[in-house]
């Protein structure tokens, strides 16, 4: 009776911890564990929505920061289904240990993975910032596949888009299945649009040239209706600074450079963040939120996720500090 007691009363302490450890909201800045109550490893990421999960992707920055750099570890896999909890799925495209001339070498940099699936071939196709260290002179863009969302990724190789230089990237699938990388080229100067072949592994050739000579990272792209939108950073290392949105009516059309997205207090330095992502809310109407980084160039693993709620009013754009959120600040 005793001991039937003692464990009862273990029973239940131990599913009070796991009720009390889930999420039910956002808290933008706030140290954000995983199911296993690790604090999630996701940086510069993106996320992937596909048969009724959403992944995260993004750089595993746990490793001691030395001279504000971390080894490579390579990409961690999150998933959930309700956006606040996330399962870790493990390092999908893990750091190649043994060859100092890979670019996946923890030598090296890995940045700013995102994911796409291509129904053509049934692959999840990956693109990233790779580059060498110091000074970020290699300056190019790797891919990798796998035929699942939870890995293990097979990296193909590194390339220079078009020929240009590829640092900050994101990957972005249109609605009619071309997808398209945006990286930052010419020594940061200008930003690339480059068309991927049908199977997502390489440039088609097809490209445009954004922003010449205004120095813009980071990009974070979305459609909305008819709109595109295209979110990005000024270029000053890990220090933040001002975001800006921009609006095209085709991928390889005219942009139009519009304003700060960011209202209210430190917005001129998009509340001490760096964006990464913009993803659609599933079953949600005009719902998207936008993926930042808050870097701690002193203790890169301990950078903070900021998730906040899109405002889009026809072709204006709006991102509202709060500290505390969840889905229901969406419509139905
Ligand atoms: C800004 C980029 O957006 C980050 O991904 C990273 O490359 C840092 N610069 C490095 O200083």
């Amino acid at each position: 009776m005793k001991y039937n007691l003692y464990f009862i009363c273990l029973l239940l302490t131990a599913f009070t911890l796991k009720t009390s450890e889930r999420y039910n909201c956002f808290r933008p800045g706030e140290i954000w564990k995983d199911t296993d109550g690790k604090s999630i490893q996701a940086h510069g990421g993106g996320i992937l929505y596909n048969n009724g999960v959403y992944y995260w992707y993004g750089e595993n920055k746990d490793s001691p920061t030395h001279k504000q750099h971390v080894p490579v570890v390579g990409v961690s896999c999150y998933s959930s289904k309700d956006l606040y909890n996330w399962k870790y799925e493990g390092v999908v495209l893990p750091a190649v240990k043994t060859d100092t001339a890979h670019d996946l070498h923890p030598s090296k940099v890995l940045e700013r993975p995102k994911v796409i699936y291509n129904e053509k071939t049934k692959k999840f196709v990956m693109w990233m910032h790779v580059d060498t260290r110091p000074g970020y002179k290699y300056a190019r863009a790797g891919v990798a596949v796998s035929d699942n969302p939870r890995g293990p990724f097979q990296y193909l190789n590194s390339i220079r888009p078009n020929n240009a230089m590829s640092r900050d990237i994101t990957l972005f699938k249109d609605t009619d299945g071309k997808a398209y990388i945006f990286h930052s080229s010419e020594d940061n100067k200008t930003i690339y649009i480059s068309r991927l072949t049908d199977d997502y592994l390489q440039p088609d050739g097809h490209f445009k040239r954004l922003f010449i000579d205004q120095l813009r990272e980071a990009p974070a792209v979305f459609k909305h209706n008819r709109h595109y939108f295209i979110i990005t950073s000024g270029c000053t290392g890990w220090t933040s600074n001002a975001a800006r949105y921009a609006i095209a009516d085709s991928v390889l059309g005219e942009w139009r450079m519009i304003d700060n997205p960011c209202r209210g207090p430190k917005s001129e330095i998009t509340f001490n963040t760096q964006g990464t992502f913009v993803f659609p809310v599933q079953g949600k109407k005009d719902a998207y939120i936008f993926m930042a980084d808050r870097w701690n160039p002193q203790n890169l693993s301990d950078s903070r996720y900021i998730w906040l709620p899109l405002q889009i009013r026809g072709d204006s754009l709006a991102i509202q500090w709060l500290d505390k959120w969840d889905l229901s600040y969406f419509r139905k």
